[in-house]
């Protein structure tokens, strides 16, 4: 990379740090920029300086691997790194540059593909231009910080039990663990596979053999109808470059039987794992939501969740469009 590149990349990288701590102090430095599927896309400002710059990744999933569950085979990411106040205008102009770029690569014409970005939530101002290209926010990464005074401990519901999964317990974790799937899948991110049972089932089996990750029980009457897994910060470091506190656990199931739901189980599993994280010092908790799950956010955010970061999609990668006219529409502070 020559010098006048690398230099003006270091600036907007330094930029982009500034804007996103302004925006949002639980953002990370931003990392340095990936090497991608094509040359950089380059955005310049009205006196032809760089303002944007963004990177296209090509991430194939195998077949046989779990996470072609949580998405498609075939994903297109895209980094962005804007700068100045206002974004729009810029994240407009990359995503146009993004949408050619794709529309020449032939692994991005399938149907199991998709293009990704990840966008801070807070980030307001670019959320108008993906829209317009198409992307829909189909997952969040939330996050709650260890807090200062200590908080409500767990409350015990009545007849219910919380313990902690072993080896004998695989049957009952993965059949709550698919019926999340099936649940989640209703909102567009998990895709059923073949082998989406027999992948659930290995990882199941090894992470009780391992006792790696907190897996937790609810019972009632020795029967499972709530499960909470998480990986404490020793297993969740894939994650933890997504937040600037240190160090991160990961919450990677949630799921209470239908039947037993709004009884204070999920609750109760959720503060006995906070408890544990606050006392032994971890700073931040992340998780994955879907956007339109209408459960799990108002639960998070009852939990002491807040949106962190923001995954818009296009499935498959060629509803990545050109931008199409939104009408600004009036605001919910105006009245229908
Ligand atoms: C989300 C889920 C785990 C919540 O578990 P739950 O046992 O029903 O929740 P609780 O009864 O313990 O509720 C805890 C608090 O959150 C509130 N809450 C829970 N769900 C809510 C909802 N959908 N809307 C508003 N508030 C909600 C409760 O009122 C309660 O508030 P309180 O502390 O003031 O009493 C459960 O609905 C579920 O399993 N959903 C399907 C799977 C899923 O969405 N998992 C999360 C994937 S990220």
């Amino acid at each position: 990379m020559p010098w006048v590149v690398r230099d003006a990349v270091r600036d907007i990288n330094r930029a982009v740090a500034r804007r996103w701590q302004s925006i949002d102090p639980l953002l990370p430095d931003p990392a340095a920029m990936p090497a991608g599927c094509g040359a950089p896309l380059v955005v310049s400002g009205e006196n032809g300086r760089m303002v944007g710059l963004g990177v296209c990744v090509h991430h194939h999933v195998p077949a046989g691997s779990l996470n072609q569950s949580w998405g498609a085979a075939d994903r297109f990411l895209l980094t962005p790194r804007l700068t100045g106040q206002d974004t729009h205008l810029a994240t407009g102009e990359l995503l146009s540059q993004w949408r050619d770029h794709l529309a020449g690569v032939a692994a991005a014409r399938g149907e199991d593909t998709s293009a990704v970005v990840a966008w801070p939530s807070r980030d307001i101002t670019g959320v108008r231009a993906l829209l317009r290209h198409g992307l829909q926010p189909l997952t969040v990464i939330a996050a709650r910080t260890r807090p200062t005074a200590p908080g409500r401990g767990p409350r015990p519901v009545p007849g219910v039990t919380i313990r902690a999964a072993g080896p004998a317990d695989e049957e009952q974790v993965l059949d709550l663990e698919v019926q999340l799937i099936k649940y989640d899948g209703h909102f567009g991110g998990p895709v059923w596979r073949r082998d989406t049972v027999a992948l659930v089932r290995q990882e199941v089996r090894s992470s009780l053999e391992r006792q790696a990750m907190w897996t937790w029980l609810a019972e009632r009457d020795g029967r499972a109808i709530g499960l909470l897994v998480a990986q404490p910060p020793a297993e969740a470091g894939w994650i933890a470059g997504m937040t600037s506190r240190s160090p991160a656990a990961y919450l990677q199931t949630m799921f209470i039987q239908a039947a037993d739901r709004d009884s204070g189980i999920g609750a109760a599993l959720v503060r006995a794992l906070h408890a544990r994280l606050d006392a032994a010092g971890v700073a931040v908790t992340l998780l994955h939501h879907s956007q339109v799950n209408p459960l799990s956010g108002p639960f998070w955010y009852r939990m002491g969740y807040r949106p962190l970061w923001t995954s818009w999609e296009a499935r498959p990668a060629r509803a990545l469009r050109l931008p199409v006219r939104i009408s600004p529409g009036r605001g919910c502070s105006r009245g229908l």
